[in-house]
């Protein structure tokens, strides 16, 4: 089966930024934040390091809910805290976030132990590649969008672009290593706008 993720501003072989919601053997919901990667069709992939109560409740149920959303607290929580069950909607059988725009129902269909020296960390542990396959989407509000990080370092990227020449050496060094930083990711992450809009400015940047 194949699905139109255009619609929720999802292109095939990028990654996003979604919250990932499971549940657990005793029936606990959570919610994390985890980069989405689409791959066509209905084929979508993740990474997920080990310890986290995702990857044990993926692991463990065969399924994830992806939930597309660009609300600021969602993010957050999740990150420093975990999310409150009011966020969530009755289901009892499945977690989902109640605001979400869209969410995709994914089937786990291989799992992929990889090494995290692949990944910019200093961890020993390992990291897990999941391939998946979408057994159903939803879009409540198509107007939400998945987010790629690739524009915001790029908006950073000229945000210090403009402010390079009204600051000391040590703040210019810092600049300089913070935009290192944003290529790498946008090479990783961004569309190929972003790519090439960043090649600009560090060309521009270098003269
Ligand atoms: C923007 C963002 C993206 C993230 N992407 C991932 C990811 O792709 N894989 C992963 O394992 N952790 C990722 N994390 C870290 C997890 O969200 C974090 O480890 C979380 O605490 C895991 O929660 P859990 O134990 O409830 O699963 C990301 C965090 C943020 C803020």
């Amino acid at each position: 089966m194949s699905f139109d993720l255009s619609m929720i501003g999802v292109e095939s072989g990028l990654q996003y930024e979604t919250v990932y919601t499971t549940i657990s053997n005793d029936g606990e919901k959570d919610a994390a934040v985890i980069g989405f990667v689409y791959l066509g069709g209905d084929s979508v992939s993740c990474s997920i390091f080990e310890d986290s109560q995702t990857l044990k409740n993926v692991m463990d149920s065969g399924e994830y809910v992806v939930n597309i959303t660009q609300d600021p607290f969602i993010f957050t929580y999740c990150t420093i805290s975990g999310l409150d069950e009011c966020y969530f909607t009755d289901d009892e059988d499945l977690a989902i976030l109640k605001d979400a725009g869209s969410y995709l129902i994914v089937d786990v269909e291989e799992v992929l132990e990889k090494s995290p020296r692949h990944y910019p960390v200093k961890s020993e542990g390992s990291v897990f590649e999941i391939r998946g396959r979408i057994r159903d989407m939803e879009i409540n509000d198509s107007s939400v969008k998945a987010f790629n990080r690739g524009f915001g370092c790029l908006i950073d990227s000229l945000v210090n672009y403009t402010r390079y020449g009204l600051v000391d050496d040590e703040m210019k060094k810092f600049y300089d290593e913070r935009l290192e930083e944003n290529q790498r990711i946008i090479n990783k992450v961004g569309d190929s706008g972003s790519i090439k809009a960043m090649e600009l400015l560090k060309n521009n940047q270098e003269k």
